[in-house]
């Protein structure tokens, strides 16, 4: 913890790298008339995957009674390490709006890239649900 703090009073002196805000928003649709739960995330890729950064992640929503919602992701970044001058920003929602009983998938979005230098990105990704991504077993 201490040296997590250290780093960062180092990089606000220095001014090695500003942090750039990203928002992303959209809405999510099932219109499968059933109860569907999804958990939204927004990540920044690094070369080393096992290095993924994590922006923001929502809790695991259930919805009873609507075929649509929206939802909003909100969190920075301070510079990419490794040599990046591009954020990679990655999408995924995580959810079981499948007409298969039991099943949860996983849908990502395109990759987002952004300079390191923006203040500011914003993004919006509307998404169908029914049945789309890849099967995974769990929300996160
Ligand atoms: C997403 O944000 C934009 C800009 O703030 C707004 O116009 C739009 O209505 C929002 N969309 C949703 C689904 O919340
Ligand atoms: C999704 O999961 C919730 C909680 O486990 C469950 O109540 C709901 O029936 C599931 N929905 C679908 C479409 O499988």
């Amino acid at each position: 913890m201490r040296f997590i703090c250290s780093s960062y009073i180092i990089l606000a002196i220095f001014g090695i790298s500003a942090a750039t805000l990203f928002r992303t928003n959209g809405t999510l649709s099932c219109p499968l008339f059933r109860t569907w739960c999804y958990v939204a995330a927004m990540f920044e890729e690094d070369t080393f995957r096992f290095l993924d950064d994590r922006i923001d992640i929502t809790v695991t929503h259930c919805v009873n009674n609507a075929n649509q919602v929206s939802y909003h992701l909100i969190g920075d970044q301070n510079g990419d390490g490794f040599y990046n001058s591009y954020y990679e920003v990655a999408l995924s929602v995580t959810h079981n709006c499948t007409t298969r009983w039991n099943t949860i998938r996983k849908v990502r979005n395109q990759i987002h890239y952004s300079k390191v230098s923006a203040k500011e990105v914003f993004q919006t990704w509307n998404v169908q649900l029914i049945d789309e991504g890849e099967r995974v077993y769990d929300f996160d």
